[in-house]
C-alpha cells in the first residue's frame, strides 16, 4: 500500500480576481505577512480591530496545557453587544440587518434597532424564566427571525446555546437535551417546508415523553405554523405571550472571554453526537474577521446570504455571528430551495439584490440538474461574490456555478472549515487569489495547515495525505461536552509530538493533497478514501470525474470489499433529466465506465455503476455512503433514521433489483 493518497486528476484552469474587483477588495498580501510573522500578534490585533471589548486583553494565547487553548482570557466582552449595540450606537440602527421572507411569501424586515429591542426583550424574558449564566437552553426553531433572537438573547445572559437542527428526530432532540442538561427548549409550532407545516412542538413533546426523568423546566412556544398542538400547563409558554410582559430595556453584562458561547452537535463515524463546544472571544473574533475579508464584506452596500439553516455550524458563523458583528444586511429565508417553484432562490436574489451569495454544492448539482435555464429567467447581476462550503466543489459545478450564477465575472471562494473549528480556515481570498476550480487553496492569514502521511511526515507538493492544523486558533473547539477524554482522542492524539515545541497537532479527519503550486485539495473524509489495488484513491475525484461527463448529473462512489483488488470502486450516479431515456442504464454504465477511465485512470474505474433515481443524504445534504457500501456490498441496509428521505434506501434497492 502506498503511502500517499494518490491523486490522478489534474486542472489547468485558472481565473485570475479582475483588476477592477482587486482594486476594491478588502484583503491584503500585508494580511498574510502578519499572520506568517508572528500570527498571536496578528490575531490579537484583528480581535481588537475587529470587536469592542470591555475589558481588553493582555494574555493573547495559552497553549501550556495542550490541547486544552485559551485566547484572551484576561479579556471581558458581550457578544450580542458585538452583534447588535455597538451599531446602534455608531449610528447605524436604521440599516436592516434581516430582510426575512417566510416560505409562503410573507416578508419582515428587521433593522439593527429592531433586532436589537427584540433580543433585549427576549433576554429579560430568559431572565425571568430562571436562566442565568451558565444554564443550558435548547433551540429547535424553523429559519424564522426568532431563531436568531433566542441565540443572541442566551448569549447576551451569558447563557449557552444548543441550537437543534428542525429536521432532527424526537430521539435526537432527547439525546441532545440530556447530554447538555437543558433547563429550557425554545420550538415553534410550526414552520414552513416544501409547501407545508412541519410541525416541530409535537417533536418536542414526544422526545420529552420518553423514558426518564429530564431537564427540561419549560418550554418557549413561537407561533408560527398556526397548526394545532398539545399543551402542558404549567410546562409550556407562548413566546409571544412572554415577550409581550417583558422589558425592552437591558444593559448587556460582560463576559469573559473563555465563558462558554455555545455547543453543536455534530456526528462521527461511530459512538454519539459530540457536542463541540465553543467560547467567545477567540471565536468571535475568527468569524468576524474571516466574514469580512473571505467574503470582502462592504456593510454600508452589500446584501449577503448565507443560504445555511442556524441548526449547523455555518448557521452559527456566517447567518449569525460573524455577519452581525460586522453589522451586515443579510437576506434569511425560511423554506427550501424549490418552493412554490424551481427559481424561489434566484428570484429573492433579484428581489433583494443580493450582492454576496454563500451556499453548498449539492445545493449548486441540483440546480445544474434542472439546467441553467431556470436561473437565466432572474436578474442576477447584483452579485458580486460566490462561496461554497461543506464538501469539496467538482471543477464542472465550480464554473457552472462561476458562469450561470456568477455571471462569468464572480469570484468564487471555496472554503474549508468543520464545526469543530468554528470558523474558515482555508480559502482563496478574493481580490488576490488567483483561483483554481475545485480546490480550496490556502490557510487564510494567521492559520497554519500541513498535509502529513500516516507517520507525521510532511508529504510536500504533488503528494497527498492528512490534513492537520499546526497551530491553535482563535475558534477552535475548546473541548467535547462533558467529555475531555474523547475529545483528547479524537483530534489530537494521532500527531502528539512530546518532545516538540508544540506537541500537539489537530487531526481534522480529511484527506487532502497539495498539488505542484502547494494548493490544498481537499479529497473528503479520511474513511471515505478507498484502497483499490493498494492506491488509495479518493472517492471525491471519482465522483468529480464522473458529475464531468454531460449525462450525469450527481454522483456517489463507495469502496466495496473486492477479492482481488482488496477494495473495488462502486459508483451511483443520477442522470440528468433530459438524459434518462436517451441510453440504457447498462449503455450509460459503459459510457461513465470509460470515461472514469480516460479521465483519471484505468485504476480508477468502477467495477460498477448504477443508474439511480436518488441518493440517499442527511439533511444537511452529505451523502450517506455508509448505506451505499451495504447495497454495494450486498447487505442488509443499516440504520436510515438520519436520512432527509427516508424512502429513498427503497428506492434504490428496487431500481437495482429491477422493480421500477
Ligand atoms: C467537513 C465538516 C464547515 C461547515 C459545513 C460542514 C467537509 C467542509 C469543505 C470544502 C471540501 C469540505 C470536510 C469537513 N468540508 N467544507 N470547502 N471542501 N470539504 O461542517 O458538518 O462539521 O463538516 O465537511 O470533510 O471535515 P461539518
Amino acid at each position: 500500500m502506498s503511502e500517499h493518497i494518490d491523486s490522478l486528476q489534474h486542472e489547468t484552469r485558472r481565473f485570475a480576481p479582475s483588476a477592477e474587483f482587486a482594486a476594491a477588495s478588502l484583503a491584503s498580501p500585508a494580511l498574510y505577512d502578519a499572520g506568517r510573522d508572528d500570527p498571536e500578534a496578528f490575531w490579537a490585533e484583528q480581535s481588537r480591530n475587529l470587536l469592542t471589548w470591555e475589558k481588553n486583553f493582555s494574555n493573547v494565547l495559552d497553549w501550556s496545557d495542550a490541547p486544552f487553548a485559551k485566547w484572551f482570557d484576561d479579556g471581558r466582552l458581550n457578544v450580542a453587544y458585538n452583534c447588535l449595540d455597538r451599531h446602534i450606537e455608531a449610528g447605524h440602527g436604521d440599516r436592516v440587518a434581516f430582510h426575512w421572507e417566510g416560505e409562503p411569501g410573507d416578508t419582515r424586515t428587521l433593522t439593527y434597532s429592531e433586532l436589537t429591542q427584540e433580543v433585549k426583550r427576549a433576554a429579560n424574558m430568559l431572565t425571568e424564566l430562571g436562566i442565568r449564566s451558565g444554564d443550558r437552553v435548547a433551540i429547535y426553531l424553523p429559519m424564522i427571525p426568532e431563531a436568531v433572537v433566542s441565540m443572541l438573547a442566551v448569549a447576551r445572559i451569558g447563557a449557552v446555546h444548543s441550537v437543534i437542527f428542525g429536521g432532527f428526530s424526537a430521539d435526537s432532540i432527547r439525546a441532545r437535551v440530556d447530554d447538555a442538561n437543558a433547563k429550557l427548549v425554545i420550538t415553534a409550532d410550526g414552520g414552513y417546508r416544501k409547501g407545508r407545516v412541519s410541525a416541530l412542538k409535537p417533536t418536542v413533546d414526544d422526545a420529552l415523553a420518553k423514558e426518564g426523568e429530564h431537564s427540561v423546566e419549560h418550554v418557549l412556544v413561537v407561533r408560527r405554523g398556526e397548526n394545532e398542538i398539545d399543551w402542558k400547563d404549567g410546562r409550556d409558554l407562548w413566546w409571544h405571550e412572554k415577550m409581550a410582559e417583558a422589558s425592552s430595556e437591558h444593559e448587556a453584562e460582560s463576559f469573559e472571554a473563555e465563558h462558554p458561547l455555545f455547543i453543536l452537535y455534530t456526528s462521527g463515524t461511530t459512538g454519539k453526537p459530540k457536542g463541540i463546544l465553543h467560547t467567545s472571544g477567540g471565536y468571535l473574533t475568527q468569524a468576524a474577521f474571516t466574514h469580512k475579508y473571505v467574503f470582502d464584506l462592504k456593510p454600508e452596500t452589500d446584501v449577503y446570504w448565507c443560504t445555511a439553516d442556524v441548526g449547523w455550524i455555518t448557521g452559527h458563523s456566517y447567518v449569525v455571528y460573524g455577519p452581525l458583528a460586522n453589522g451586515a444586511t443579510q437576506v434569511l429565508y425560511e423554506g427550501t430551495p424549490d418552493t412554490p417553484h424551481p427559481g424561489r432562490w434566484w428570484e429573492l436574489v433579484e428581489k433583494y439584490g443580493v450582492s454576496i451569495f454563500y451556499t453548498a454544492p449539492t445545493a449548486i448539482r441540483s440546480f445544474m440538474k434542472v439546467g441553467r435555464q431556470v436561473p437565466d429567467k432572474y436578474d442576477l447581476s447584483s452579485i458580486r461574490l460566490l462561496g461554497s462550503v461543506g464538501e469539496p466543489i467538482n471543477p464542472e459545478a465550480w464554473v457552472w456555478y462561476r458562469e450561470v450564477i456568477g455571471g462569468g465575472t464572480a469570484p468564487i471562494v471555496d472554503t474549508w472549515w468543520q464545526t469543530e473549528t468554528g470558523a474558515i480556515m482555508v480559502s482563496a481570498l478574493p481580490g488576490i487569489t488567483e483561483t483554481k476550480p475545485g480546490s480550496a487553496q490556502v490557510p487564510i492569514p494567521g492559520i497554519s495547515v500541513d498535509v502529513l502521511s500516516d507517520s507525521g511526515e510532511h508529504v510536500g507538493k504533488g503528494n497527498g495525505g492528512l490534513l492537520v492544523v499546526t497551530k491553535p486558533w482563535p475558534s477552535m473547539l475548546r473541548g467535547i461536552w462533558g467529555d475531555p477524554e474523547r475529545f483528547v482522542d479524537t483530534y489530537w492524539d494521532k500527531f502528539h509530538r512530546p518532545d516538540a515545541d508544540n506537541p500537539r497537532l489537530y487531526f481534522a479527519g480529511d484527506g487532502a493533497r497539495l498539488d505542484e503550486d502547494g494548493d490544498i485539495w481537499l479529497l473528503g473524509r479520511v474513511d471515505d478514501v478507498m484502497n483499490v489495488s493498494g492506491h488509495r484513491l479518493s472517492t471525491a475525484e471519482i465522483e468529480s470525474a464522473l458529475v464531468s461527463h454531460p449525462i450525469v448529473a450527481e454522483s456517489a462512489v463507495v469502496g466495496a470489499s473486492d477479492e482481488t483488488t482488496g477494495q473495488a470502486v462502486v459508483a451511483f450516479v443520477i442522470l440528468r433529466s433530459d438524459q434518462e431515456d436517451a441510453q440504457t442504464p447498462e449503455e450509460a454504465a459503459s459510457i461513465l465506465r470509460a470515461h472514469v477511465g480516460e479521465q483519471i485512470g484505468a485504476i480508477a474505474k468502477p467495477r460498477q455503476v448504477f443508474v439511480v433515481s436518488e441518493l440517499p443524504k442527511t439533511r444537511s445534504g452529505k451523502i450517506m455512503r455508509r448505506l451505499l457500501r451495504d447495497v454495494a456490498e450486498g447487505r442488509e441496509v443499516g440504520d436510515t433514521t438520519t436520512l432527509a428521505d427516508t424512502s429513498v434506501m427503497q428506492i434504490i434497492s428496487d431500481r437495482l433489483t429491477g422493480k421500477r
